[in-house]
């Protein structure tokens, strides 16, 4: 049971990360951002996900220091993901794409980096660096993103690391059930991405009823069913109240009938782009 805003998962390799964490897709970089970070981070969260291409990494890295400070923790308290974008997929050019995010964020170690998108013929040579990178203790996980099953054999059948992370687009319209099924079955923790299919759930009849009857808002009933399905997730919100709303999913479980009832939404529907027909 997972009961708080700090509580973690274990990844293959001990470490810890936090179930829920702060996304931070399509924020500018500006005060909006700096302060949306040091605002969940005040409010307790402990994790923060971004990547090279949102081109706010340097907004990012200040709310974090901001937001360490005010808080009084220190940065070892926090888990900071980021992505390598596809330009970088290369052993040389993936090296150098994590030391300039490094930079851009000032920080001197992230918790998890990923590869962002599996495009074909090039996601092995960044894996290669990415072990490189875990191997010299330049970073303390490493993952992938938007995997499929056949993306995740085909990098294992090389890899000497299996990826601690895959992070994926994930809600009750699209329950991604066979990825879910191989990365439980190799110890690759599901992350999910657009948890909140960027706000177009939130009207959904059933989902409101249910938050009805559980007092609570369609949000926190989609994110509460992510944790219960062991999926850690990372809605965005550059407001306040929908961040602090956003981590108030630790004080109720949903039953297992009902989990069962969102998942039965699934129409293998996305918001974002498919991993097996994207042209970046
Ligand atoms: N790996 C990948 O390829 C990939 C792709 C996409 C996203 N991601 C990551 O996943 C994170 C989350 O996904 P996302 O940003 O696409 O979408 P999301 O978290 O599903 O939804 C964000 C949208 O919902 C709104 N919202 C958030 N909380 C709300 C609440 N409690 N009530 C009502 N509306 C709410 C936000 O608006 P306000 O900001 O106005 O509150 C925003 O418009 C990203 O930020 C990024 O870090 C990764």
């Amino acid at each position: 049971m997972i009961t708080h805003l700090q509580d973690t998962t274990t990844l293959h390799n001990g470490v810890k990360m936090p179930w829920l964490g702060l996304g931070v897709f399509q924020v500018e970089e500006g005060q909006e951002l700096v302060n949306a970070v040091k605002s969940a981070i005040t409010h307790g969260y402990r994790s923060i996900d971004t990547a090279a291409i949102y081109g706010n990494e340097s907004g990012v890295g200040q709310g974090i220091r901001e937001g360490l400070q005010q808080a009084g923790i220190p940065r070892e308290a926090l888990f900071v993901t980021s992505k390598v974008w596809n330009a970088d997929l290369g052993y040389e050019e993936t090296l150098a794409a994590y030391e300039t995010s490094l930079n851009k964020l000032g920080l001197d170690y992230l918790d998890l980096y990923l590869i962002h998108w599996p495009v074909a013929g090039k996601y092995k040579d960044a894996w290669r660096a990415l072990e490189t990178l875990y191997k010299a203790g330049k970073v303390k996980a490493i993952g992938v993103s938007n995997f499929q099953v056949h993306h995740l054999e085909d990098l294992m059948a090389d890899a000497e690391i299996v990826p601690m992370v895959n992070q994926v687009e994930y809600h009750p319209r699209l329950t991604q059930r066979e990825v879910q099924t191989f990365c439980r079955e190799r110890g690759i923790q599901m992350e999910a991405w657009s948890p909140l299919m960027q706000g177009q759930l939130l009207d959904h009849p059933f989902l409101q009823e249910l938050a009805r009857q559980y007092g609570k808002s369609v949000a926190q009933i989609i994110l509460r069913w992510d944790l219960q399905n062991g999926v850690v997730t990372i809605p965005k919100s550059t407001k306040p109240h929908r961040i602090a709303e956003n981590a108030d999913v630790f004080d109720f479980a949903i039953t297992a009938e009902d989990m069962e009832r969102i998942s039965a939404l699934n129409e293998n529907l996305r918001v974002g782009p498919d991993p097996d027909h994207f042209d970046f």
